[in-house]
């Protein structure tokens, strides 16, 4: 009997061992969400004013996505990506978080960060948020990220971190925290490098032992406040002494910070040997505000419109994804993707099972990806806001748009650059990308200059004229306050030639599609309601909760429920034993 427990035991211990060395630890997934940038304002597409070398260098080693679509704002776009679904399947399609509304991301809505931490992962929210803070149970900690570092709002100021809305009678009020505590150290520290300083303590802080799911989220390049929204180190907008408008100039030194922390970012992944199990994301969340409100004289161009419009400019985002675990590295990507896509995508490539029940609005395609599979189609409804009355919808290359926003102020080519105002250095624009921190960190594997400016040109958009076709001629004309459009991006990606009245039936066959994803929509969960309980002259001089009341979500009463059985059990046993 002895001989025989011993045996089982050995057989177990083997059995454990064969097991632990089989499972491999899942990869970590870094998620570097930019905030408002251009298509233009990267220079992997193209643009030699402000040169990306370290971006473009991750793009160009890993797969650059030259379609990828977004919600076209803030706090849609962030709901989406942390949930797999369109904004109007969680409430969330109508306008942002304003800082004194009452709202949140629905408590019921599971999230990326809780659907990875069941998985095992060790999770971390670096920077933005803007899904709602009005209760304490909707802020970032409460929603499946183990820790959180940075800020609530829609944006901060970028050296003391507070958010002043101009026009109220609230008082100023620090919005940066290190979990639930107000973090004033870091006052005086410029965002961007606060929020790098954070990513590579955890980065180098990791335990090996799980896998690291990190999103960071930066302030940049959004603006600051209103009474200083440009802000950026000295010494960055020193570099662009070529950009004439020193708006643009900041805004340049605000995005050559933001490339260098890509670079730091990638080096600590390196240096604490994580980098070949990680798949690195990153995008911005919507396009570029180029005028209007937040405006940081970001570029779309050539696209159409901006953040916060139906176009192109406001929902196709820039975007590259990195893994040592693709099987295909080192090319543009023209597959149609959307941030509802990543929940599933990410998921799948980490071996992360999802819950059977959670209903996803975007598909796994991390196979197409890595395997650089022929682009299928897709159909995304990119927006539909029944309170601002616009939609804005693509099937495949058609792309149909009706109503707009603001009035349609946003509706033009914005943000055409000046000529003669590139870099000096775009010269040898492909050397610079080779001698970038990202190059020297991923090592050379035989990318060469001639296939940098290759991948390039691929992704260096042109509006071509459809043959014999003048997008001036009448018929063309797109008026979407007055009638609904639609473009064939396929020949007219910058949106010139409206088919609309050359095709009626194609336009009543959008037009019932979006009807259709209209059935599914939910209402708007926005509480346009400005709280003055949330001045920060009540809570210290923070911007912080300012209703405790507890969540009416089913996830509240269940731990509400377990306290009662665990407090009952406890009471039996003390009973029982006395
Ligand atoms: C600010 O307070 C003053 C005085 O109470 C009031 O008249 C004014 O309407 C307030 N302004 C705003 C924007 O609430
Ligand atoms: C940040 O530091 C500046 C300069 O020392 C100081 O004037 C300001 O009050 C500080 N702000 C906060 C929110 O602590
Ligand atoms: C990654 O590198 C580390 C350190 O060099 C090594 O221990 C580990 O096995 C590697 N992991 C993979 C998936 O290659
Ligand atoms: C276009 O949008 C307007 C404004 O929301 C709406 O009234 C109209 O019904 C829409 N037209 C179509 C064809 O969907
Ligand atoms: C807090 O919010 C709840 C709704 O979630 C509301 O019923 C309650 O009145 C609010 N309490 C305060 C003090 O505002």
């Amino acid at each position: 009997m002895f001989r025989g427990v011993s045996c089982l035991l050995i057989l177990s211990i083997i059995l454990s061992l064969v097991n632990g060395s089989t499972t491999s630890i899942k990869p970590n997934i870094i998620i570097i969400l930019i905030d408002d940038m251009g298509m233009n304002d990267v220079s992997f597409h193209g643009s030699n004013q402000i040169l990306t070398p370290n971006i473009d260098a991750l793009a160009y080693n890993g797969v650059l996505l030259n379609k990828h679509y977004v919600p076209n704002l803030c706090t849609p776009s962030r709901a989406t990506l942390l949930t797999g679904k369109y904004p109007i399947h969680t409430g969330m399609q109508h306008w942002v978080i304003i800082t004194d509304e009452p709202w949140g991301l629905p408590k019921k809505e599971r999230l990326m960060p809780e659907l990875f931490r069941e998985a095992g992962y060790s999770t971390h929210l670096v920077g933005k948020w803007h899904l709602g803070f009005w209760r304490q149970d909707l802020t970032p900690t409460m929603r499946g990220f183990d820790h959180h570092y940075g800020y609530y709002n829609g944006y901060i100021d970028y050296y003391d971190h507070q958010v002043r809305l101009l026009g109220t009678n609230y008082s100023a009020g620090l919005d940066f925290r290190r979990d639930f505590e107000p973090n004033p150290k870091a006052n005086g520290t410029y965002a961007t490098e606060a929020f790098t300083s954070e990513a590579k303590r955890i980065i180098e802080e990791h335990d090996k032992s799980k896998p690291l799911f990190m999103v960071l989220s930066h302030l940049a390049v959004h603006t600051g406040n209103e009474d200083n929204p440009m802000q950026a180190p000295e010494e960055e907008v020193a570099k662009f002494s070529h950009i004439k408008d020193p708006k643009r100039r900041t805004y340049a030194g605000m995005i050559s910070s933001l490339d260098k922390s890509v670079g730091q970012t990638m080096r600590a992944l390196k240096d604490n040997d994580m980098l070949n199990n990680t798949i690195v994301l990153l995008y911005s969340d919507n396009g570029a505000p180029t005028v209007g409100i937040h405006s940081n004289a970001g570029s779309n161009y050539p696209y159409r419109g901006q953040k916060e419009s139906p176009w192109e400019g406001g929902i196709r985002s820039v975007g590259a994804l990195w893994s040592p675990l693709l099987e295909k590295q080192g090319y543009v990507s023209n597959q149609a993707i959307h941030a509802i896509d990543w929940l599933p995508t990410l998921a799948a490539a980490a071996g992360v099972s999802l819950p059977q029940d959670l209903e996803l609005d975007g598909e796994n395609l991390w196979p197409s990806l890595s395997e650089k599979a022929e682009p299928k189609p897709r159909k995304f409804i990119h927006v539909l806001d029944e309170v601002f009355g616009y939609s804005s919808y693509m099937s495949d290359t058609l792309k149909y748009v009706n109503g707009s926003s603001f009035d349609g102020q946003y509706d033009y080519w914005l943000g055409d650059l000046e000529a003669n105002e590139d870099d000096p250095l775009s010269g040898i624009y492909g050397e610079q990308v080779l001698a970038s921190e990202v190059q020297s960190v991923l090592g050379s594997h035989g990318l060469t200059e001639d296939r940098i400016l290759q991948m390039r040109s691929e992704a260096t958009q042109k509006c071509p004229a459809i043959e014999g076709q003048d997008p001036l001629q009448p018929h063309y004309r797109c008026e979407p306050l007055v009638a609904p459009c639609f473009f064939d991006l396929a020949q007219d990606p910058c949106e010139r030639y409206n088919l609309a009245r050359l095709y009626p039936l194609q336009l009543e066959k959008l037009r019932q599609e979006v009807e259709e994803f209209r059935q599914t929509a939910i209402p708007s969960a926005r509480v346009p309601f400005s709280d003055e309980r949330a001045d920060p002259i009540f809570h210290n001089g923070n911007w912080e909760w300012w209703n405790n009341t507890e969540s009416d979500s089913s996830a509240g009463t269940c731990s509400r429920n377990l306290w009662i059985i665990l407090g009952s059990i406890v009471a039996l046993v003390y009973v029982n034993r006395f």
